[in-house]
C-alpha cells in the first residue's frame, strides 16, 4: 500500500525510532486512555508497538504511521493489511494530539482512508475499542463502526470488537 496516499490534506510518514519522542508527546497527552488501557504509554512500549503483530501477520503488512500537519505530527495510526481476512484492514491503534481534538480531524482521516481503500477494493476496516471508553466508543460509532462482538481475547479487559463495511459509490 502507498501510505501517501492514505490523505489528501496531510503528510503520512511511517513512524521509527527517530520518531519516539513525538509519539510520546502526543501519547501521553491522551490521558484518558490510558486510564481505559493501561498501563501508561513509555517509550518502551512505543518501540514494542512499532514492532507488535496480531497472529499470522508479518511486517510487510504493519504500517504503523503519522499524519503531519504543517511537520506537526498530529495522528498516529497503526495498520495492519488484511487482517483477519485478505480483504479487510484493521487498525489496531489510532490517536490524534490533544491539541487538535474535537475539530473533526479525526473522522476527516477516517473517512479519507476508508473511501480510499475501498477503491483498493477493501470489503470493510475492523478494530477493536476498549469497552467502557466513552470518548473511543463515540468516535467509532459516530464514524460508522457497527460492533460485532465483545471480546476479552486481545487484553486483560473488555473489548468491543467492530466493522465498517465499505462500500464503494
Ligand atoms: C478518538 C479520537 C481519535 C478522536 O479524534 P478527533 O480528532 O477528536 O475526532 P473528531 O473531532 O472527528 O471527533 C471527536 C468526537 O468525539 C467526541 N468526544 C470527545 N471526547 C469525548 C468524551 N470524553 N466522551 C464522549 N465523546 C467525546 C467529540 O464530541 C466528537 O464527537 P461529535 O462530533 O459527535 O461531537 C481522539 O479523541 C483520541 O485520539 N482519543 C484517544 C485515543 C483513542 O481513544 N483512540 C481510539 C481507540 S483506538
Amino acid at each position: 500500500m502507498q501510505i501517501e496516499l492514505f490523505s489528501d490534506k496531510y503528510k503520512v510518514h511511517t513512524l521509527t525510532n527517530k520518531n519516539i519522542d513525538e509519539i510520546y508527546n502526543l501519547q501521553s497527552q491522551n490521558v484518558l486512555f490510558y486510564e481505559y488501557c493501561p498501563p501508561f504509554v513509555t517509550r518502551q512500549a512505543i518501540q514494542e508497538d512499532m514492532r507488535i503483530l496480531p497472529p499470522g501477520k508479518v511486517i510487510e503488512d504493519k504500517y504503523y504511521i503519522g499524519f503531519y500537519q504543517d511537520g506537526k505530527l498530529i495522528a498516529i495510526m497503526d495498520l495492519i493489511d488484511g487482517y483477519p481476512e485478505k480483504r479487510i484492514a484493521y487498525i489496531g491503534f489510532f490517536m490524534t494530539d490533544t491539541s487538535v481534538q474535537n475539530q473533526g480531524i479525526g473522522t476527516e482521516i477516517i473517512d479519507y482512508l476508508c473511501r480510499h481503500l475501498c477503491s483498493l477494493g477493501y470489503e470493510s476496516v475492523r478494530l477493536v475499542w476498549i469497552k467502557g471508553n466513552p470518548q473511543s466508543e463515540h468516535f467509532w460509532l459516530k464514524n460508522g463502526f457497527t460492533p460485532l462482538m465483545e471480546t476479552t481475547n486481545n487484553a486483560a479487559y473488555e473489548v468491543i470488537l467492530a466493522e465498517r463495511r465499505l462500500i464503494r459509490e
